[in-house]
């Protein structure tokens, strides 16, 4: 019996935002299990854990993928993102949780009050952070389509949708100007 618990458990070992890290766990186990129980990024939330909610969106390789569908096993070798990547330490400030600069999302989402209880808000950034990359320049139907797989039960979606228009817009009117720099 313990030998067939052993063959149970493997080692993953992913680049979790940006960094190498490596942990066991069971072959069953899911990637937002593995994340949070074994590598501490609780970060990602789980809430219907049946692929439904969207609540524990990261993106693997780039894509976003609901992390309570996904293995962690299948995992392996993978880069991952998930909202500790978002915010970006502050330029010479010391390591820690409020020496962070957040990212052009998480401020829009601050500044039109798109979150309350936030439970669902760290996997509706990362499915907006892969979707601004494939569609920068969304109308609100795209924004809503996107974001119909996503359920938030305190905040609405109203201000959500305002906030990613918001950011596409602001990147597309910085897009002229950083490939304008880069020819000068
Ligand atoms: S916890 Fe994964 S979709 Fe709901
Ligand atoms: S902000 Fe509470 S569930 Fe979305």
């Amino acid at each position: 019996m313990k030998a067939l618990e052993q063959r149970s458990r493997t080692t993953i070992s992913i680049q979790l935002n940006g960094q190498a890290r490596s942990g066991g766990c069971d072959n069953r186990t899911s990637l937002a299990d593995f994340l949070r129980h074994e590598l501490g990024a609780t970060g990602t939330h789980v809430g219907c854990e049946h692929g439904v909610c969207g609540a524990c969106t990261v993106r693997v390789d780039g894509s976003a993928v609901r992390a309570c569908m996904m293995l962690a096993a299948q995992a392996e070798g993978s880069r991952i993102d998930t909202v500790e990547g978002l915010a970006q330490a502050a330029a010479g400030a010391p390591s820690s949780a409020t020496a962070v600069v957040l990212d052009d999302l998480q401020q829009a989402f601050k500044r039109h009050h798109a979150l309350q209880c936030g439970f669902c808000t760290a996997g509706i950034l990362m499915s907006c952070s892969d979707f601004l990359q494939r569609r920068p320049d969304p109308s609100e139907t795209d924004v809503r389509e996107m974001l119909s797989g996503h359920l938030c039960r305190c905040t609405g979606y109203t201000n959500i949708v305002m906030a990613v228009l918001d950011v596409a817009s602001s990147r597309q009117a910085q897009a002229p100007a950083e490939h304008e720099d880069n020819h000068a």
